[in-house]
């Protein structure tokens, strides 16, 4: 029965399309300051691949409804949804951020600058798991998202159970896979690797006993899980 399916029912492409434009229009998941960014993100050559609008709109929610004040990203790009995430934590919060390429990380900063938020996030250069590995949180997190190469997330995951206090929310982006999550074969050994990655961060909040963990089947898929222990 179609209704038993978990995720996705089977909307047509015409009323997928009236639901999107009802979302917009409610929601307003997109605003001027979101938009600067995206625009002035590719301007600078960045790659099209912030969070999804609905998606930044869950990040600043979820940071809300978390109480959040301390936050760790993996994956900056040029900031777009650290500045979700910011905006959900609210005034005297912080944001540490991870990001591998320096030329992601000072458009990000000129984010960070523009929107407010320059004295509350501090961008680490480097390779996610080297920074980690580094990092010397002075308190636990309350809130850690991860959004960089998707065959290391497994790895993200391990160091941020044991840096976010119980109770704290571990989210990834893009677990659905773009479709391919559940896929036995691929054309492509990367999509392979990266599918492995993330069905290995989905099991491990799923079964690991550590989180209570779900899955947000939006376009691109957010795992959300709170710590148990
Ligand atoms: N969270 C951002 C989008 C991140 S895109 C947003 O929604 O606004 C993924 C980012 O991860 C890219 O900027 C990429 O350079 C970075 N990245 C890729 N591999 C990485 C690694 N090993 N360590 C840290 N960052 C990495
Ligand atoms: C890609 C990465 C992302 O985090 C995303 O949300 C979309 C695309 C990518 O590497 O292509
Ligand atoms: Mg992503």
């Amino acid at each position: 029965m179609a209704n038993e399916k978990t995720v996705f029912p089977e909307y047509d492409a015409s009323t997928l399309a009236r639901m999107d434009a009802y979302l917009r229009e409610t929601f307003r998941p997109a605003d001027g300051a979101l938009e600067e960014i995206r625009v002035r993100a590719a301007h600078a050559g960045l790659p099209p691949i912030h969070v999804g609008k609905l998606d930044a709109l869950h990040l600043e929610v979820l940071a809300r409804a978390a109480g959040a004040k301390h936050a760790l990203e993996v994956g900056t790009l040029a900031g777009l949804s650290g500045v979700a995430l910011l905006r959900g934590m609210g005034e005297g919060s912080k944001l540490v951020t991870l990001e591998y390429e320096p030329k992601h990380a000072e458009v990000a900063r000129e984010t960070f600058r523009k929107n407010g938020f320059e004295s509350q996030a501090e961008i680490h250069v480097g390779s996610g798991l080297e920074t980690m590995a580094r990092l010397k949180p002075a308190k636990p997190f309350d809130l850690v998202f991860i959004d960089a190469d998707k065959e290391n997330y497994p790895g993200y995951a391990r160091w941020a159970v044991e840096h976010l206090r119980v109770g704290g929310m571990l989210i990834g982006d893009n677990t659905l896979g773009w479709g391919m999550i559940a896929n036995t074969r691929f054309d492509d050994a990367e999509d392979e690797r990266a599918i492995r990655g993330l069905r290995e961060f989905n099991t491990f909040l799923a079964s690991s006993g550590r989180f209570r963990a779900t899955m947000l089947p939006t376009g691109e898929g957010l795992t959300v899980g709170v710590k148990l222990r």
